[in-house]
């Protein structure tokens, strides 16, 4: 049970443009718990080349590939094969020819320095245990005006004893 509204439920109610959603296929909601929404923060430019750091089934990318057009390129890597196997899929679903899904095992991000344009993330820094070497990776990887625009999950107090210790908690 999440605490926040997920799937096309939530995207809605985060504000993603509902023109892009109502072309979106339904298998993107069957995976997709964003927290907020990184394309609120500024504008992608078309052409850009941009990375979803923690890409689940790929909703976001897909977003992406609308805002950056045909001769953008959209990446994206999570940490479970899973997540990345619906991405490959939902986003050939959905017709989009520009990107490339990788799985990592790591924070290591698998791209040159200097690479992106911009990085977008959504409720997965708070995920990682190392969030120095995340944003280190994160840096690198961007073109030194690229930007990074992300949505995440902060704590404002103390966590009861009895949530911060549960894994569910931690993800929902
Ligand atoms: C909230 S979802 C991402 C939402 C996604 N952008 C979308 O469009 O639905 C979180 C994802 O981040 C992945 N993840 C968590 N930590 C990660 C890390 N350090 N590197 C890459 N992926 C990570 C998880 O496997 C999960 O699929």
């Amino acid at each position: 049970m999440f605490q926040y509204l997920v799937g096309k439920e939530g995207a809605k109610a985060l504000g993603y443009d509902p023109a892009v959603i109502e072309t979106a296929p339904a298998q993107f909601f069957e995976s997709s718990c964003g927290v907020g929404n990184p394309f609120s923060l500024g504008m992608i430019k078309p052409g850009s080349t941009l990375l979803d750091f923690g890409c689940g089934a790929g909703f976001d990318i897909f977003v992406a590939s609308k805002l950056i057009g045909e001769n953008g390129r959209v990446f994206g890597i999570d940490l479970t094969e899973e997540m990345v196997q619906k991405a490959r899929k939902n986003l050939t679903l959905a017709g989009v020819i520009n990107f490339e899904v990788q799985k990592v095992d790591s924070d290591i991000i698998p791209y040159d320095d200097n690479f992106f344009d911009m990085v977008i993330s959504n409720g997965v820094i708070n995920l990682s245990p190392n969030k120095e070497v995340t944003f280190k990776e994160i840096y690198r990887v961007l073109k030194p005006d690229g930007k990074l625009q992300f949505a995440d999950v902060m704590l404002e107090n103390e966590l009861p004893a009895k949530l911060a210790g549960s894994a569910e908690a931690w993800s929902q």
